[in-house]
Parts: C-alpha cells; structure tokens; sequence
C-alpha cells in the first residue's frame, strides 16, 4: 500500500457512480435530483453526485477496512506519518481530538499562550490545567515567536508535574519553531507533545519549508489540509507517531468528535490532494516559493512597506514559511484593518489584517498575474494615507496583555455566569474566549482576570476595526464568572 500514484478513495466513489444505483439513502438530494435548483446551477451536478456519506458499499470513516483505510495509508506515507486521520471538521476536532486524547481531568499540560481558540475548547472538553507558557512578543516586528525548545525545557524544571506538551507551530504568520530540537528534549522526559500545525500541511514537499512535527519526534499533530493544500474547506489531517500515545485513545476521541455522516467529498479532497502534492508537490511548491521570493523583494522596494524576510529570524532559530507574506503597512502611516480595505477595492483580498500588517498567503494556484494584481494594489496604498494628524502610530499600541489565570478553562465555562459590559469588567474573570479573529488568539481565555490595560487593548484594536469573538453588540457586552 505505497503507490502514491493511486487515489482509493477517489477512484472507488467514481467507480460506485458508475453503477447507476438507485438510491434509497440519504443525502435526500439523491445525487442532486432534488437539489434546489438555484443550488445546482452554483454547484453543478458533479459535486452533488460526489456527496456522499457512509452507506451501501461504500467504507466508514470511522472504522475504515477498504479505501478510506488505504487513502489514510497513503496520506500517513506521504506526511511521514505511522497514521493519518482524515479530518471532515478542520484542523479544530484535530485539536479537540489530541487533548481529549492525551489528558485527563486536572492533568496539567503546558501550553503555549498564543495557541488558536480550538485549543481553548479542547481544554474545556478534557478539563486539564493549563500551564500557560507565554511566548516572546517581537516588539519591532510585533508579532508573537512560537515557543522554542529551551523555554520549555526551562517551563519543565518549574513545573516538574505537567504530564503534557502543546505548541502551535508555526503561527499564522508563518513562523516556525525548531520542532527537531523540542522533539529531543521532550524525548528525555517521555511526555506526549502536541502541535497545532494548521498552517504547515504543505511542509512534508519541499525541502525550503520548515521541518514537520512528524519528522520531529513529536507524538501527535494537525494539519488544516484545505488552509494550504488544495482540498476542499474543512477538511484536515492529524497524524500520529507511535510511541507515547496510544492510537486507539486518538481513534476514541475522534468517534466523539466527528460527524457519524462524513462528507465523502471532503475526504476525497483528502486523497486527491495528497496524490498531487506526492506526485507533482515539490515542483509545485518551487514555482510557489519563486513567486512569494519575487513579491518579498518587490514589496521591499515599495516606500514605507517592509516584508519579514527568512532571515529576519534565522539567528533566534526560527524558520518563516516562504510562502507566508507578512507585510507591515503601519510605517506608511495606516493600520492594517484599513490597508486590507482599500486592496479589497483594489480587487485583492489577504488572509488576514491587523493594525500593524497585512498577510498575503501564496499557493500552489498563484501565478505571475496573480503576483502582478498583489503588487500593483499595494503600490496604490500610499496614495491613501489618513490626513498628518489621524496617521496610525503602531509604536504606540500596547503589546498583548499577560492575564493572570483563577480558574481552568473548563470551570470557568460550566460556571454560572453575568453579562456585563466590558468598559464595567474589571476584576471579573471571563467564562468565554475573547480573541480578535483571525488570527482567533484569544486575549482572554475562560478562567482569567480582566484588568484596565486589557479592557484599554481590547477596546482599542476593536476600534480600529478587528473582529473581537466574545465581544457582543454595541455596548461590547462579555461573559464573565458570576
Ligand atoms: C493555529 C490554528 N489552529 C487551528 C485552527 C483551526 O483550523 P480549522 O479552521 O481547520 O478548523 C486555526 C484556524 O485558523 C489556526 O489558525
């Protein structure tokens, strides 16, 4: 079961529509026959005929035997892993899966602070204790650096009682830990380590990314396949090494956490997608890396914008996706929520705004004229500067808060709970996240302390125009611990 050339999965659905059968199964659109009409045209009739679940003669996703199973081993060869799941929830039932897998109620795990709001549920849902390790804010290039070995093997000598590790690695910006060095001290203390890998699923095919958690000794990570591969929205890996993790606790969690009718059509995204990135991935990913290299030094030239370079961070031991453009607009005068406006009028839409950047993903599907609309849209934004007066000064926003933490995740969010506004919060503790979105790290997590310079963070990058989760209506309304 190695021929990467093959797409089980894909190859057995085409071949059960080829049968004709007569359906007396769900989906109730039977192939698209009932579909509303309006949703046909949009659609088309092949991705209704594809939508299929767990029926007939067809495998499970759960308790796979034939060409799921064999779709799994071929993508578990390709990422290097000893097993793949095939995930129909995004990379969040990944991360619910891993912690519900590996801790128990009170265990204490050691977690980086900048991790995604999936791993904040996944605490909820497993009722561990978070030892949070609060990464380095880089205050010239603002931005969190994803924790490296050395802080955690210092997190270790305080906390000799953790029973787990989870790191997100890299950031949403692209920024990669040295997972090889995590992976060894980890090694010595024989504790499962988790990563949030959502933004590196397409590491494993070229040699210029960063290296995997699977070939970093690390017991258990997950990748958002449909973020930077070509499969179909929602659908991720999690991949396993054997070792400190039993595989059959993973499969467990993900027999509470998935859907008992998994889209068929997500999961042979799945495979195709991995049979392109097997087959054809590195040379895909040359072109790719050429085309976000050349837009890194064209943008360096435009006055007043600045792209983090691989070597921005090379001497600290990061490595930066080259296919993650972070550009920092803050220093021609404009927030990032406001530049992302006008490229939009432009006709460029980025991944994600802040006030000090705008990100630019680059895919296996960029091409030169899609490098050609990018540049030319950001060469326009300094025709749009504020008046003198109302020009944005990034230097002067505070840099993320460090709460303290009275209550675990879980207690905090099955405890009775007030609304209240946030400028009346102070002093109170939070039963929700709140986290600006993207990136969906959470400010606050359930179980810490507002205080005035949070409430001042939160109300400021709101302002300026972030989406804040957990803040509700005009008179920002939150939740918080009665
Ligand atoms: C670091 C990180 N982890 C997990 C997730 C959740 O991924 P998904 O959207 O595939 O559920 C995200 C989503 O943006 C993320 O940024």
């Amino acid at each position: 079961m190695s021929d990467q050339s093959d797409q089980p999965l894909l190859r057995s659905l085409l071949a059960y529509l080829r049968m004709e059968q007569t359906s007396f199964h769900v989906p109730g659109h039977k192939g698209g026959l009932a579909a509303p009409l309006s949703l046909q045209e949009a659609l088309g009739a092949g991705s209704f005929r594809l939508d299929l679940t767990e029926v007939g003669m067809l495998d499970s996703l759960q308790h796979p035997v034939a060409e799921m199973r064999d779709a799994m081993i071929l993508a578990s060869l390709a990422f290097g892993a000893d097993h793949t799941w095939f995930l129909v929830n995004g990379s969040t039932a990944g991360v619910h899966a891993m912690l519900l897998a590996v801790l128990t109620e009170n265990e204490e795990v050691l977690i980086s602070r900048d991790c995604h709001l999936s791993a904040i549920g996944g605490m909820i849902l497993c009722g561990s204790h978070p030892q949070y390790l609060f990464p380095t804010w880089d205050s010239d290039w603002h931005l969190f650096l994803p924790a490296q070995a050395s802080s955690i093997a210092d997190a270790f000598r305080l906390r000799p009682s953790v029973a787990a590790v989870f790191l997100t690695s890299p950031s949403y910006f692209g920024i990669a830990s040295d997972l090889g060095a995590v992976g060894q001290i980890s090694s010595g203390k024989d504790l499962p380590i988790m990563v949030d890998e959502a933004h590196g699923a397409h590491f494993a095919f070229h040699p210029a990314f960063p290296k995997t958690a699977m070939a970093s000794r690390i017991d258990l990570s997950v990748q958002s396949a449909h973020k930077t591969l070509t499969s179909l929205t929602q659908s991720a890996l999690l991949h396993w090494k054997r070792g400190r993790v039993e595989e059959e606790k993973v499969r467990a969690a993900l027999d509470i956490l998935q859907t008992s009718s998994p889209s068929y059509l997500l999961a042979a995204s799945l495979d195709a997608s991995r049979w392109q990135m097997a087959n054809e991935g590195t040379k895909l990913w040359q072109s790719t890396i050429e085309l976000a290299e050349e837009a890194r030094e064209q943008v360096n030239r435009i006055n007043g914008l600045r792209c983090l370079n691989p070597n921005d961070l090379r001497d600290r031991g990061y490595t930066l996706d080259p296919t993650k453009l972070l550009v920092d607009v803050w220093r021609l005068g404009m927030d990032g929520f406001r530049a992302a406006r006008i490229l939009q009028a432009f006709g460029v839409d980025v991944e994600l705004a802040d006030p000090w950047h705008v990100l630019a993903v680059f895919s296996v599907a960029d091409t030169p004229d899609s490098l050609k609309r990018l540049l030319l849209a950001l060469k326009k934004l300094p025709e749009f500067l504020p008046p003198s007066r109302s020009r944005f000064d990034g230097s002067r926003l505070p840099s993320p808060p460090k709460p303290s933490s009275f209550f675990t995740p879980r207690q905090a969010f099955f405890s009775p709970c007030d609304r209240v506004r946030l400028s009346e919060s102070r002093g109170r503790i939070v039963a929700r996240s709140l986290a600006p979105y993207p990136p969906g790290i959470p400010t606050l997590v359930p179980g810490e302390m507002i205080d005035a310079d949070t409430i001042e963070y939160l109300r400021l990058w709101q302002q300026l125009g972030a989406r804040i989760l957990g803040l509700e209506g005009e008179e920002l309304w939150i939740k918080v611990v009665h």
